[in-house]
């Protein structure tokens, strides 16, 4: 761990915000003792294997479990008939209780999708519930599933955002563009597997669950149950990622919970890698028409952006594709749609950059077109429409540096040795492709609360409920109240993943870095008032007033003091007998702005731009990202290291949408996803990563918070795939609108 910089220069301002230290948690992840949620077990522990439905669409006519009870160690099969009731979270518009897949399990003998579970066996080992659960025997009638590929509309579609004439602009506009843009079904495929170890202790829950959000999922959790929440706790100390597909509960969640409920034990349930391609969200089909019309010398006058995506039959997840859309350029006449269509598939989630990532392939792919159309370079295009305000809510931005990502990345890339014609850029025998993107995503903060303990110890620990998935919240939380305080983080104990811990943020939408900050100051500060006062009771300072004393640097000294001749705080609590101080911080987010509820005053994004390098060889058809350099403007990064960390993943993520992943639904038969494996649905692994160069810009946004940070979970996989798809143009001259790009795409 790195030393504090003011154990060596007395006077010098302690900083940890910004320092690339490595994760706090790390010497216990690589060394294996990190648990994670099927890490958990306990003594009489059962294990519960689900039966999913082979069907898509029909109704179970018989379901048999005689043979499967009879099984050795199998304790229960329960089905509709003997679980219990479930019930419906009530939907809610203010975002208080979030649940995708509505319909509780086994609410009815409906099949609407391929691995909706009729049944979970339960028994003493793993193998013996496997064996029972593929004894269950069922039939039914069948009916013809829905899982086309082609969407068409089926109703209205909600309008997002308009503004002036779009139709009429873009029917007189001089140059247009009109093409629509496929993005595929993608899987989320964290290592982790979704898991629940459900107890059970006569009175309450304790759910040890794979849960990007451990406070909805408390609430989501208890409403299904018919339970008060805190008839339910919900911990998840580590998470094997998530990528939004743990965002939300499952139905799985609640089946470990009646079982172990009902039998009086503990039960573990791991969903498999099969399962995870069925009853557990993912990034659904999209389908958008965009027609840009533009002026001779490439000024936007007109934008059209109408998508459709596939949701289940029984919900409506709205992939909100046009999210980016109003506010990415200056155009005077806009208008976006979102359609829903409604097939036999599991109902579909969030998935990193959820809207913008896969509305971004169509936006800016549409405007590479418009670029080569025009015969303007694609960056200087997006110079041209760079816009001062947000044009969707009239507002102005907190912070934008959009024309900085482009320009600087430019230079770096080394963009002005480019020539635009087709397959004109050579090197060692290879044809190579340039291709760029502009990309965005939203900044805004979710409520947070947060309580920081100073110990007579000389450790300090933080709380909150909200959880690490992955990312580093771990580390950011280290360096925050190790900032506040001026304590080195190896001091600092972080506690998160647990509903009982004062309420904390979803780990979604890029929110959690900048929710926690003002949160985590309050909290720093009461904590360290509490001290200065103890001091004032007896020790050094004893009979002094605490508004004369300061906290800095880890010391308490009066203010015609410097830090270093003040006292350790915890020399202070020792003297005055105190074991601990405690302050608590509390911040509310601004969330709800985005959601519609509440009028924003500004308008809080981050921008990015791509830039990529591909080869290509015509002769054995091989296409390879070779290099992609990625400039983010994120406002104030809290530890470059995790930060460098998240964007490179993004854009090896950006590899795998651009080139591989895709869900497919067997039209043909069951209406089953066919390729539910890692062999067969293809994720971009080391082999595929390119060569990375992340550069943050560094603009502290200080409306969000007082450190300036966004979030930069999800803005470093917006504008990868479209940047790709524009190289591949340019080096092979063929423009693929429907990911994942193939290899059949480019050979004649
Ligand atoms: Mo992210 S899709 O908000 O976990």
């Amino acid at each position: 761990m790195p030393t504090a910089q003011s154990e060596t220069a007395e006077n010098k301002v302690f900083s940890v915000v910004g320092r690339p230290i490595p994760r706090v948690d790390g010497p216990l992840k690589v060394s294996g003792t990190a648990t994670y949620t099927s890490d958990h077990n306990f003594p009489g522990m059962l294990y519960a294997v689900p039966v999913p439905s082979t069907i898509a669409k029909g109704t179970i006519a018989t379901l048999d479990t005689s043979a499967a009870e009879k099984m050795p160690g199998v304790r229960a099969v329960f089905h509709r008939q003997n679980i219990g009731r479930f019930f419906r979270v009530p939907p809610n518009a203010d975002f208080s209780i979030v649940i995708d897949e509505r319909r509780p399990p086994f609410e009815d003998d409906t099949i609407r999708y391929y691995g909706q579970y009729v049944a979970v066996a339960v028994a003493d080992s793993l193998e013996q519930a496997q064996a029972a659960a593929d004894a269950v025997k069922l039939t039914y009638r069948e009916e013809t599933p829905d899982v086309r590929s082609k969407l068409t509309q089926e109703q209205e579609p909600t309008v997002g955002s308009q503004r002036g004439d779009a139709a009429g602009t873009f029917n007189s506009a001089p140059v247009k563009i009109d093409e629509t843009y496929v993005t595929p079904v993608e899987t989320h495929n964290p290592i982790e597997l979704h898991a629940t170890v459900a107890v059970w202790d006569g009175t309450t829950f304790t759910l040890y669950e794979t849960t990007q959000a451990v406070k909805n999922h408390q609430l989501a959790v208890s409403a299904m149950l018919g339970v008060p929440p805190e008839k339910v706790r919900i911990v998840s100390r580590f998470l094997g990622s998530g990528f939004g597909g743990k965002l939300w509960p499952w139905t799985h969640d609640v089946l470990a919970a009646a079982a172990s409920r009902h039998l009086d034990r503990p039960v573990k349930l791991v969903v498999s890698r099969k399962m995870m391609f069925q009853a557990v969200g993912h990034r659904p089909l999209t389908q958008q028409r965009i027609r840009l019309g533009a002026t001779a010398n490439g000024k936007l006058v007109s934008t059209q952006h109408d998508s459709l995506n596939h949701s289940s039959i029984l919900d409506d997840y709205d992939e909100g594709c046009s999210e980016a859309t109003p506010h990415l350029y200056r155009c005077p006449n806009l208008r976006v749609t979102n359609g829903v269509v409604h097939l036999n598939v599991g109902t579909p989630t969030s998935m990193r950059g959820p809207g913008a990532v896969p509305g971004l392939f169509a936006l800016e792919s549409a405007m590479d077109e418009l670029a080569v159309k025009l015969d303007i370079d694609p960056v200087e295009l997006r110079l041209r429409n760079d816009t001062e305000i947000d044009e969707g809510l009239n507002l102005p931005f907190t912070s934008r540096h959009l024309k900085e990502c482009l320009t600087v990345g430019a230079e770096k890339f080394g963009w002005h040795q480019r020539t635009p014609a087709v397959g004109s850029m050579k090197k060692d025998g290879l044809i190579l492709g340039w291709g760029m993107a502009a990309a965005t995503w939203i900044a805004n903060r979710l409520d947070c609360k947060a309580t920081i303990d100073l110990k007579a110890d000389g450790s300090v620990r933080v709380a909150c409920g909200t959880q690490d998935i992955g990312t580093g919240t771990y580390t950011m939380l280290a360096q925050m109240v190790g900032e506040a305080l001026g304590i080195d983080p190896d001091k600092i104990e972080v506690v998160l993943g647990d509903s009982a811990l004062p309420t904390g943020p979803l780990s979604g939408g890029s929110m959690v870095t900048a929710s926690l900050v003002p949160a985590v100051l309050e909290a720093a500060k009461k904590a360290s008032q509490k001290a200065q006062f103890a001091a004032t009771t007896t020790g050094p300072f004893s009979g002094q007033s605490a508004a004369n004393l300061l906290f800095s640097n880890g010391r308490i000294h009066r203010k015609d003091q410097s830090p270093a001749e003040g006292v350790p705080y915890e020399q202070v609590l020792q003297a005055a007998k105190v074991s601990s101080v405690s302050g608590s911080g509390s911040s509310q987010g601004d969330f709800t702005d985005i959601l519609g509820l509440t009028k924003p005053k500004l308008s809080s994004h981050s921008f990015g731009a791509q830039f990529v390098e591909v080869t290509w060889q015509p002769e054995i058809a091989r296409l390879r990202v070779n290099r992609v350099l990625t400039v983010i403007d994120a406002g104030r990064i809290i530890n470059p290291r995790t930060g460098r960390n998240q964007i490179e993943g993004a854009v090896v993520m950006g590899v795998g949408m651009a080139l591989f992943e895709h869900t497919t639904y067997d039209d043909q038969h069951h209406g089953a996803p066919i390729n539910s494996n890692l062999a067969d649905y293809v994720v971009s692994t080391n082999a595929d990563a390119p060569e990375i160069d992340v550069v943050f810009l560094d603009y502290p946004d200080t409306h969000l918070n007082a450190f300036g940070a966004r979030g930069i979970g999800e803005i470093g996989l917006a504008g990868v795939a479209p940047a790709i798809a524009s190289a591949v143009y340019h080096a092979t001259g063929v423009r693929v609108r429907e990911l994942p790009i193939r290899i059949e795409d480019l050979i004649s």
